[in-house]
């Protein structure tokens, strides 16, 4: 409810700063963003003749965590084509997943006249401070994608389900290794992303909620003794990370010909890793081995059998959502979002909208990446 009060009078705020924008033509910096509502809307003449705003117009700052993953460069290319379409101007800054880069990149998103902030966290935890400025001066915060911890700046977050994206996973190597039937025991390992990334433990979570039981009944074998969240997680979400843990795996437990049989990765990148340590590693039966985000590498990966599945997560989706939001937000309502339960950041509910993940795999790939438009068929090849 607290949430809710405070996005009604940011709102509220923003409508003021919109209705004084009015004169301010589309896709153009706002300059005066220190200048005093009142100030400005008494020069307003759209207000004072009682006309109504429409979408559009005012900067808005578009923080993404690195280049170096496919996935952020798509958001990132999606929103801010979405948000020039919408009238906005926008700033668009990635941060070579350096915590302090992303927070001086925001900081001067605030300073420069940026009337609302989306971003993609490097780490949740590191954006506290920050964001109190933000919070100074009015300016709505969403989410993206990745939960930001502990600030009351936040008024929204947007995301695909994460837990759903963990669950789907789990059942995935459930249904490959046909558990409920199969005898057993089947060895597994675990790879899962960046502790400083909320969602890792979300993805994570929802496929041991999946796996664990297989485990505690003995069908399932974690040989490598690796099962906390803390021991399977991968600084970064960096290949290089899990490709070097992988390889201390293989050569401790599975260099005698001992079959794996299956790796949960909780996304692309840690797959790619893995992938990698057992094409130099492994000589044995190749595993079933999960991933997240449909990146172009890894579903080559997966035409050619290397990677089982994927998890879908359409960045248009998202970023189609997230610009209705940033509209409604804008235009002083409140913004659309379909879970007001789920997400906590240590302050509150975040109220959220969550897009869904599509299982992804070489039978549904063409349909799903290629007809929908999302790559061309060259770009697997
Ligand atoms: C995203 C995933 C992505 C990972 C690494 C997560 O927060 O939800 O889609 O694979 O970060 O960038």
């Amino acid at each position: 409810m607290k949430k809710k009060l405070m996005s009604a009078i940011l709102a509220g705020v923003l409508t003021m700063a919109m209705l004084a924008g009015c004169g301010t033509a589309a896709g153009t910096t706002v300059e005066d963003g220190d200048k005093s509502e009142t100030e400005e809307l008494a020069e307003d003449p759209a207000e004072e003749a009682g006309e109504e705003e429409t979408a559009g117009g005012g900067k808005i700052g578009v923080a993404m965590p690195t280049k170096d993953l496919q996935r952020w460069n798509q958001d990132g290319t999606n929103m801010e084509a979405e948000l020039l379409a919408a009238g906005y101007e926008v700033d668009l800054q990635y941060a070579s997943n350096e915590i302090a880069t992303q927070v001086s990149q925001i900081e001067n998103m605030i300073n420069s006249g940026c009337e609302l902030l989306v971003i993609a966290s490097i780490d949740g935890d590191s954006l506290g401070t920050v964001l109190e400025l933000a919070k100074e001066k009015s300016i709505p915060v969403i989410a993206y994608d990745r939960l930001i911890m502990n600030s009351d700046a936040v008024s929204y977050y947007a995301t695909f389900d994460n837990y759903m994206v963990g669950t789907k996973q789990g059942e995935y190597l459930r249904d490959q290794l046909d558990l409920d039937n199969a005898d057993g025991p089947f060895n597994i390992e675990l790879v899962t992303g960046d502790p400083g990334d909320n969602n890792a433990r979300y993805f994570f979570g929802g496929a041991m909620d999946v796996l664990q039981p297989y485990i505690d009944a003995g069908k399932l074998v974690v040989k490598s003794g690796q099962t906390s969240f803390e021991t399977v997680a991968t600084a970064n979400w960096a290949s290089e990370a899990s490709q070097s843990r992988m390889d201390a795996i293989i050569s401790a437990n599975y260099a005698d010909g001992t079959k794996l049989d299956a790796v949960l990765c909780s996304n692309d990148s840690t797959a790619l890793g893995v992938v990698n340590s057992l094409e130099a590693n492994y000589t044995g039966e190749w595993p079933v081995i999960t991933g997240q985000d449909c990146d172009v590498a890894n579903v080559k990966n997966m035409i050619d059998g290397k990677q089982a599945m994927s998890i879908f997560k359409d960045t248009r989706t998202l970023a189609t959502k997230v610009v209705e939001m940033v509209d409604a937000i804008m235009q002083g309502g409140e913004a659309p979002v379909n879970d007001t339960i789920t997400y906590n950041n240590g302050t509150g509910v975040i109220p959220s909208y969550l897009c869904e993940p599509i299982f992804a795999d070489k039978d549904n790939y063409v349909e799903l990446l290629i007809d929908s438009g999302y790559y061309t068929e060259d770009q697997l090849k």
